[in-house]
């Protein structure tokens, strides 16, 4: 059977040039075994006909809130009613900051007001827009409440800016529309479900962090972020509350795990030192840069000499500060090691005190960074255990079991 077989998809374009791909994510959802119904912004239709996306879904395109025909057809509620998940792309930063203000005052944010079905968003826009705080704010806001994000991407934008804020290519939507609506639907016939962790406040890290050199480079890592969210997602299918702290990754968020969106190796640090306190446990699995830039460039540095040195200094390390809390959670942090995995593995478990690290070896293909499969070995003062390599979402809920036991033993002794 097809991964979307007999799902209705409502896909919600609004005005950016990302739009004129939007024929081509239609056929695909289709192909896949969807019925999709399109909504267009205003601003949408400056960049697509509603007829293009009429012929390529084979069904009316809505447009209007106040369309007298439109409603006698299939009316707004009734719309709002019929999906099974909402997927907007290109999401521009205006449609986004309306969702996340709660207005209604056209069809695509009325819909999103009146639906029950989970809701993507894939935003489109300028990267200077899309790090602004207004931005950054509205999408923590609707994460919070359950909305999940697709993306950016990152790279030349269409206005010649190079950054964050592109609209994902629609191979990956197709891929995380189907991841999403696959995970939701094993929730569904997951029942009834063990919660182990009920009461439990997890908080995670994942991802890299970027560290900006001037407004449009910085120093990064090949971290995908897929080790932590997998982390995340086996916490709360066990029923732990989670938060993830993430840096900038093109996954879905695991279902009805809160995400907090960060670029730097700072932001990520401020998130953490806050949400720590709160946590009953926190696991540091993100690939945190050591080093910044000493001074971010105001504009592009130019290519005048044939050399040039950019100065770092260290970051604050996050795993060590949340473990020198006087009230600090139970504290699991990662060892991305080439060698010596178990020699500097204990080390950081020492120096950074530290109730327990995973360790993987990151030189070993197939495994460790950006691939679907790792490996662990797991150490506490006391103890040892491998974890053979597997997929990162199996050995993921191997990790959690294992973290469970020695926190619960941990608040025995
Ligand atoms: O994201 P994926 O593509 O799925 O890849 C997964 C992974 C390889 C990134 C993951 O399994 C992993 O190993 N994460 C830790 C990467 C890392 O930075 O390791 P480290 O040995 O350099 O750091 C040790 C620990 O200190 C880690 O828990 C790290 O999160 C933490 N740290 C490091 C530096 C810093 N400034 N703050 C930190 O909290």
């Amino acid at each position: 059977m097809q991964i979307l077989q007999g799902k209705k998809i409502l896909l919600g374009i609004s005005g950016g040039i990302a739009a004129y791909k939007t024929p081509e994510l239609v056929r695909r959802l289709k192909d896949k075994g969807a019925d999709v119904r399109v909504v267009m912004t205003e601003g949408a239709k400056a960049f697509i006909t509603p007829l293009t996306l009429q012929a390529v879904s084979a069904n009316a395109v809505a447009d209007s809130l106040l369309d007298t025909q439109a409603e006698l057809a299939m009316g707004h509620i009734e719309l709002a009613k019929w999906a099974d998940f909402i997927l907007i792309a290109p999401a521009t930063a205006d449609v986004i900051a309306k969702i996340s203000a709660g207005l209604a005052n056209d069809l695509l944010t009325t819909l999103c007001l009146a639906t029950a079905a989970p809701v993507a968003i894939a935003p489109a826009m300028n990267q200077q827009m899309w790090h602004n705080p207004a931005t950054q704010n509205n999408i923590n806001t609707l994460s919070t409440w359950g909305y999940t994000f697709f993306g950016p991407g990152a790279g030349e934008q269409a206005c010649g800016d190079i950054g964050l804020g592109r609209m994902l290519d629609v191979d990956e939507l197709v891929d995380l529309t189907c991841q999403q609506i696959s995970a939701l639907h094993k929730n569904e016939t997951n029942t009834p479900k063990e919660q182990p962790l009920a009461g439990q406040k997890w908080l995670i890290t994942a991802g890299p962090t970027r560290e900006a050199i001037d407004p449009v480079r910085y120093i990064s890592n090949h971290s995908s972020g897929k080790m932590g969210f997998a982390i995340a997602s086996a916490a709360q299918q066990l029923g732990a509350e989670v938060t993830i702290i993430s840096g900038p990754v093109s996954l879905a968020t695991p279902t009805h795990c809160h995400k907090i969106s960060v670029t730097s190796a700072i932001d990520m640090h401020q998130q953490a030192m806050t949400l720590a306190t709160e946590a009953n446990v926190f696991v540091a699995c993100a690939a945190v840069a050591d080093y910044r830039i000493d001074t971010i460039a105001n504009e592009k540095i130019k290519k005048s000499h044939d050399t040039m040195q950019l100065n770092l200094v260290k970051n604050p390390d996050i795993v060590a500060d949340v473990a020198a809390l006087t009230n600090k959670p139970f504290t699991v942090g990662f060892a991305a090691e080439t060698q010596d995995v178990e020699h500097y593995a204990r080390g950081k478990l020492a120096r950074k005190n530290l109730d327990m690290i995973a360790a993987n070896n990151v030189a070993e293909s197939g495994q460790g960074f950006n691939s679907d499969d790792n490996a662990l070995t797991v150490f506490t003062a006391n103890d040892e255990k491998v974890l053979p390599l597997t997929s990162k979402s199996e050995l993921a809920k191997q990790l959690v079991q294992h973290i469970r036991q020695k926190f619960e033993n941990s608040l025995k002794s």
